[in-house]
Order: structure tokens, then sequence, then C-alpha cells
């Protein structure tokens, strides 16, 4: 599956840049919100974010890099959010907050930094619908590819095997054809792509491309 991050969309231009996505095989759209706490950035808020639900017709895969990002499930539910997707890092009552994420009506995913260990969501996997591995550290698109997630994404993998949990893989940072392959061949189920596809001459072929790996 792949999920292309409005990231690098041209934002002077979203009812254009929604028109060929709708048309694309892209499966959900990938939205990036950040705080400039979480991370070392600010990207888009909710007043644009529902101005972009109107015009997708795709399900949106809610990526929250914020403090405290329970504050805003009622937000991400009105936008009509698919997948909730909270950091680890963000959640000291990560449990609890994936229980509300469920009661609101949405899935709920578990992201980890490129420096948190698979290993933490052993008490956790249970509960979450898909597991968000950031393949760069969070904040900005166009980054290179963290080579050591393909070995987190094996071990991702067994830990799903081996505890029979139902969670999707989602990696998201310097997904590209090249790294989006090897991705796949060690068991990713979803591809987030920002630059690889919205950047790209021909974000429709694009689209295809990485679709179909
Ligand atoms: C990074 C974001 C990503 C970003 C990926 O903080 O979470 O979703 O848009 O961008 P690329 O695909 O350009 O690395
Ligand atoms: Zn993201």
């Amino acid at each position: 599956m792949l999920a292309p991050s409005l990231l690098a969309a041209d934002f002077g231009n979203l009812e254009k840049e929604m028109s060929w996505f709708n048309q694309s095989r892209a499966d959900w759209l990938h939205l990036d919100i950040m705080d400039g706490v979480f991370v070392p950035n600010i990207s888009f808020g909710f007043p644009v974010l529902k101005a972009v639900a109107r015009l997708c017709q795709k399900p949106l895969d809610v990526h929250l890099m914020i403090v405290q990002p329970e504050k805003f499930i009622g937000e991400v539910k009105a936008l009509g959010a698919y997948m909730m997707n909270v950091h680890y890092e963000a959640c000291p009552h990560l449990h609890r907050v994936l229980g509300q994420i469920h009661e609101a009506g949405m899935k709920a995913g578990v992201t980890l930094n490129p420096s948190t260990p698979v290993c933490v969501l052993e008490d956790i996997i249970q509960d979450a619908d898909m597991v968000l591995l950031m393949s760069v550290n969070p904040g900005f698109g166009g980054q290179k590819f963290i080579e050591h997630t393909i070995d987190k994404v094996k071990s991702l993998r067994s830990l799903i095997e081996r505890t029979g949990s139902h969670a999707l893989i989602e990696i998201d940072g310097g997904v590209n054809m090249e790294t989006g392959r090897r991705l796949r061949e060690a068991g990713a189920d979803v591809l987030v792509a920002g630059s690889a596809v919205f950047g790209a001459p021909d974000p429709l072929k694009a689209a295809a491309d990485l679709a179909s790996l």
C-alpha cells in the first residue's frame, strides 16, 4: 500500500494536487501535523486540513508529531480520519490513548522514532492497528533514509507473527523506488512517500510505480 505525504505538496494549489491524487493508485493520504515542540518544525493545522479533507476522496492517515496528541482526538476524528498515529515517545499512557482513539471510532497507530527500539512494543502491539516506523528523524521531508530501518522492519514482522497481532507495518521517511523495494521485501505493508510522489515530475506515474512495489 502507498500513503503519499501531503507535506511535499504545492500548498498554493491544493485543489489541483488533490484532483490528480484522487485519480491515482495511492491508497491513503498521509498528513503530518507538527507542533514545533515534539519536532523542530511546524507544518499545518486543522483549519488547513479541513479544506484538504473536503477535497480528498481517500482515507486519511494522520501522523501527529506533537506532545499530548490525545488532546486532539476530537479534531482528528472531525476530519473524518481513518487512522490516527501517535508517537510512543509522546505518550506516557499509550494504552489509554489507543483506547481513546478506538472509542472515537478510528484505527490507532503507534509511531517509533529511529532511536526507539521495536522491543518497546512488546506490551502494546495487541492494541495497535498499525506501527509506523520513522526511517528519518521526524520534522522534515526530503531526508536521507536511515538504513537500520530495514532491520527494524524484520524485528517488527517477527514480533507481529509471534504475538498474532493484526498490526500493519508502515514506514515513513526517505522512501523511494529503491528503499521502497527493500522495505517491502523486509515485510513493510504501507509506504509513506512525500518528495518521491508530490515532488516527482510525473506524480501519477510515481504513485503507480510505488504502489506496485
Ligand atoms: C517527516 C514526515 C514524513 C515526510 C516524508 O517528519 O513524517 O511523512 O513527509 O517525506 P519524504 O518522503 O520526502 O522523506
Ligand atoms: Zn509522517
